[in-house]
């Protein structure tokens, strides 16, 4: 398979940095100082010796994450049979890729994508992507998904709010692909890890509270809503036999998550939330600077959630128009080439960072474009 594009694209950054190209700051993954109760329960967690943790993840995240799910859905999330914890999120659709589908099925998707052809090709799956337009903000093309549903079709794969696009469903598009799902007898599967980052809505229309269909599967990351990416902390929400399927492959693999990281999880998940608040705050004045800041003819749809601009580079470049990513990125904007996602043409933009960080990526979209213009006349 190939790398995980955002990882490829870390490497050359690193390079560039190291070779004197200043590269703008701007970050998808929230970067926040860790509150003080968060770090003390670590600090506590070191001396603890040697602890057992069941491999469905440590007892006490469990009920922390079911107290928020059951709160959050208005239903009860058992922590004994429907969560297992994952290292990361990534891990968690793996897991679930792998347990609950045979090699062979096909997999619908929506376009552009989130980084998940790696993960169905391991799983031997075959990815049928159904592609949305950024004239209508990328939402999901329901008809075009019920028209791609065909006898070898097991399952529908997507992400809310969607990296890479901004797009965030409301509960009809919610209502409307849970009912597909359950019409032709598909596993769904939501990825929900930028779950708190929604920014005209006051929370995320939820797979997890909506769908009625037993065969929905939630993975939520603790990357994304509480900023601990380098701690691998994410799971999978499901029926019990779902959860238990998901664990024999889990096992297998790693057998179980690393105990200090838990312990961050749980006091993250079971304390006070104003600080994620502030962060997500952050992004949501980010989104509005981003949006001003791009120059003409350049476009994205306006992110309604998530960390990126997905930004529509073909004005004048026609089918060259990945290759202008791939310029664009080595004068030091950290961007990920739309071919990663199934949209070549585009490419995604990190908005996390300071303000001043967003205004020199207005500035460097338009040198860019000034220069390209340069070269043309
Ligand atoms: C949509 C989406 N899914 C999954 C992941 C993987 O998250 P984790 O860091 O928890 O493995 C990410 C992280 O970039 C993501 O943005």
């Amino acid at each position: 398979v190939e790398r995980v594009g955002a990882l490829e694209v870390e490497g050359r950054l690193e390079q560039l940095r190291r070779s004197g190209v200043d590269v703008l700051g701007l970050t998808g993954a929230p970067r926040v100082q860790l509150p003080e109760h968060v770090i003390a329960g670590a600090r506590r967690a070191l001396s603890d010796g040697e602890v057992r943790v069941p491999s469905r993840g440590l007892p006490r995240l469990r009920e922390a994450l079911a107290a928020r799910l059951s709160e959050e859905w208005a239903r009860p999330v058992d922590p004994e049979t429907q969560i297992m914890v994952t290292n990361g999120a990534m891990q968690a659709l793996h897991v679930v890729l792998h347990a609950l589908l045979p090699r062979g099925a096909h997999v619908l998707v929506p376009a552009p994508a989130f980084f998940f052809s790696g993960l169905l090709a391991s799983a031997g799956l075959r990815p049928d992507y159904v592609p949305g337009r950024l004239e209508e903000g990328w939402s999901w093309d329901l008809s075009g998904m019920a028209a791609a549903v065909h006898p070898g079709t097991r399952a529908i794969l997507l992400c809310s709010p969607e990296n890479p696009t901004g797009h965030v469903p409301d509960e009809e598009q919610v209502l409307a692909v849970v009912d597909l799902a359950a019409r032709n007898h598909l596993l769904l599967i939501a990825d929900e890890s930028y779950e708190r980052f929604v920014y005209d809505r006051p929370r995320l229309a939820s797979f997890g509270g909506l769908s009625s269909w037993p065969e929905t599967v939630v993975v939520r990351s603790m990357s994304k809503s509480y900023a601990i990416s380098s701690w691998r902390v994410g799971f999978v929400v499901a029926a019990p036999a779902l959860v238990e399927a998901c664990l024999r492959v889990f096992e297998w693999d790693s057998i179980r998550c690393s105990y200090l990281s838990q312990v961050v999880a749980a006091e993250a998940v079971g304390g006070e939330q104003g600080w994620m608040a502030a962060c997500v705050e952050e992004y949501r004045r980010n989104r509005d600077l981003a949006m001003d800041a791009i120059p003409p003819p350049l476009r994205a749809a306006r992110p309604a959630g998530a960390a990126f601009l997905f930004m529509d580079l073909q004005a004048g470049d026609g089918p060259r128009a990945d290759a202008a990513a791939d310029r664009l990125l080595e004068m030091g904007v950290p961007l990920v080439p739309g071919r990663h996602f199934m949209a070549p043409g585009y490419a995604r933009i990190p908005i996390g960072g300071s303000p001043d960080d967003i205004r020199s990526l207005g500035a460097r979209l338009a040198g860019w474009l000034a220069s390209r213009s340069a070269a043309v006349s």
